[in-house]
């Protein structure tokens, strides 16, 4: 977690390390600060609270030209300006800042206080910077490769000290790009921080250090050896991490949908033939397929409730069985997977730690892992053995949205490929899947048009609620869920996911005049049941909002409110009853006031376990 930016070169250091921090600030928000050189001394200036605030404290004119930065997202220690990044040794000569979790910290810090090493905070990441003080003699390269070499956990680090015009970096376990321009270079924990500088970028992987001055750089493992690495080019442009005129992010990735639908698609459907190209799986072939057992689909959050919803599709259609597990247990309970078992995982990121466990862990166990990843060259992009690529563009709000979208995209087209490969599924389904994929864009193109003032109405009626239901059946109960997990994140109103039929087991003990339900009841084979279920509410004097399939005039009688989507394929619906979530859960929230994009104790990219 944890956003770092470091830059050396000819421009002045304060603009460019408070704009990469701006746009670091969704991986955490709670504290930040600043080390630069100015006049061989080392100056730190940091502030508990945002970006802005830290902003205000400096002169951006000051005459520096490198310089560490970090916005944190506190693990250990509360938010605080001494808790907060860059950490300096105790007489200030070296500056750090650090992303990841230094594990056997204690120990080292009473280590290091019997050395009359002192130190100001409750953080992990100070008796690093401690640690590398300890053992510099004058190369700090060497102090950090010898402080490093003690430590048990995870680091991405910047470290500066005040002799000398160079950035030490090195990478175990929270990722590091370097961006390299022209006599001068970007160093951040990811890309939306040094793009609108250079696309020029290598991606440090764990085990490596880099020593970058005003001559160049270069790049060793921690065993000092050189690594010849190639220098990648980003697609990503500057236009697509910017507001642009909406109110905020989240909103503008909502929106976003009808595109980046159409990005996942483009260049991966023959029309002519009505098959699927998927560059990145060339393993599946059908020897592969014919051996396969099983799929296990490992994720967090959003991304694993996109898991949930492909279980029914890969099931329905793929005849392969299919369990979901979150990452984090299933890294911890030995798993039984093997070399038939396909393992996907599924991240927006790329690099959330626990998904990042969970794959190592079932490659391990000599599983096939195939990723589902939006940030291109991210860990879990680099370390799975293949993979689809979601082209969601970059999501900036902490509240994933365009990213589930696509995800879920990533996974029919990964059903088609596979279905077409194995011939179970007809070329004539075939030919109405991928019709109505491609027509999915307009279809939410127009349902945000519709439902915006009807959600808008619903949002002024129950912004001041204490708690929601969300219920669903089938493939959209997992979309109750991620309801119900959006509302949570971004409004703090309490709310619950269940699928509809275990209502009756619990929640509806709950059901009273202030518990606003929203149903998802589309049109399909459990409709009937859901609308039972929704007169079990009624009939206790609950709050029926409806998520329902247009024409559907009955559903009126028995809801309070009914937002209506397009009478599409079933299979489908959790695409239109997303979006529809979303919403809810923004305009909740944008009239609370709340700060959408940033969520309090959330951050977009947990790098920590
Ligand atoms: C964090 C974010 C969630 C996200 C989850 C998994 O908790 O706040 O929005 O769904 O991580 O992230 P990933 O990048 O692996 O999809």
């Amino acid at each position: 977690m944890c956003g770092i930016i470091g830059y050396l070169g000819r421009r002045k250091v304060l603009p460019i390390l408070i704009n990469g921090l701006l746009r670091l600030e969704y991986r955490g928000y709670d504290s930040c600060g600043v080390s630069f050189l100015y006049n061989d001394d080392l100056i730190t200036v940091k502030t508990k609270g945002k970006v802005l605030e830290l902003k205000e404290k400096l002169d951006l004119l000051t005459e520096s030209t490198i310089g560490i930065a970090h916005t944190r997202w506190a693990t250990h220690g509360i938010p605080s300006e001494v808790n907060s990044h860059p950490h300096t040794d105790f007489l200030n000569n070296i500056s750090l800042v650090h992303n990841g979790i230094i594990e056997n910290y204690e120990s080292l810090k009473k280590f290091l206080q019997t050395k009359n090493i002192t130190f100001r905070s409750d953080t992990d990441s100070e008796v690093l910077v401690g640690l590398i003080f300890y053992f510099y003699k004058g190369d700090l390269k060497e102090a950090v490769l010898k402080a490093i070499s003690q430590v048990v956990g995870t680091f991405g680090i910047l470290v500066l000290s005040k002799n000398k015009r160079e950035i030490v970096v090195a990478r175990k376990g929270s990722p590091v790009v370097l961006g390299i321009g022209e006599d001068e270079y970007f160093i951040a924990s990811d890309t939306s921080a040094i793009i609108e500088y250079t696309k020029d970028v290598i991606y440090l992987n764990d085990g490596e250090i880099a020593l970058i001055n005003d001559q160049g750089y270069y790049i060793t493992d921690f065993n000092n050896e050189i690594i010849d690495k190639d220098i990648d080019t980003l697609s990503v442009t500057l236009d697509q991490i910017e507001k642009q005129g909406y109110k905020h992010f989240m909103l503008k990735e909502i929106y976003e949908q009808k595109d980046v639908i159409k990005n996942a698609l483009a260049g991966r459907i023959d029309l002519k033939s009505n098959s699927v190209i998927l560059g990145g799986l060339d393993f599946i072939n059908f020897e592969y397929l014919e051996k396969l057992k099983r799929i296990v689909i490992l994720a967090c959050g959003t991304s694993w409730h996109c898991a949930l919803v492909s279980k029914f599709i890969i099931e329905k259609y793929l005849k392969i069985p299919v369990e979901v597990d979150y990452a984090s247990e299933f890294r911890y309970r030995d798993p039984l997977v093997d070399q038939d078992t396909l393992v996907i995982v599924i991240s927006q990121s790329g690099e959330t730690a626990d998904t990042l466990a969970a794959l190592r862990e079932a490659k391990e166990k000599n599983a096939k892992t195939l990723g589902i990843v939006n940030v291109v060259g991210s860990t879990i992009a680099r370390e799975v053995s293949c993979g689809i690529y979601t082209r969601a563009g970059p999501e900036i709000g902490v509240a994933s949205t365009k990213a589930f979208t696509n995800q879920l995209i990533s996974m029919w087209l990964f059903v088609l490929y596979v279905g077409q490969k194995n011939n179970l599924i007809s070329i004539e389904d075939r030919l109405k899947i991928i019709k109505n994929l491609s027509s999915l864009p307009e279809i939410i193109f127009e349902e945000i048009n519709n439902s915006v003032e009807e959600v808008k109405k619903i949002a002024e009626n129950f912004k001041n609620s204490k708690n929601f239901l969300y219920l669903g059946r089938g493939i959209n109960y997992p979309i109750a869920l991620e309801g119900a997990l959006k509302l949570k994140e971004i409004s703090y109103i309490h709310a619950e996911g269940y699928p509809a039929a275990e209502m009756k087991h619990g929640p509806i003990a709950l059901i009273d005049k202030d518990m606003p339900c929203v149903f998802i009841v589309n049109k399909n084979n459990n409709y009937e049941k859901v609308i039972s279920n929704i007169n079990e509410v009624k009939a206790r004097g609950g709050v029926v909002i409806s998520i329902a399939t247009k024409g559907d005039v009955d559903i009126l009688k028995i809801s309070d409110y009914v937002i209506y989507v397009e009478d599409i394929d079933n299979d489908l619906t959790p695409f239109l009853n997303l979006v529809i979530m979303q919403l809810i859960a923004y305009f909740i929230s944008d009239l609370k006031g709340c700060e959408i994009d940033k969520p309090r104790n959330l951050a977009k990219s947990v790098t920590v376990e």
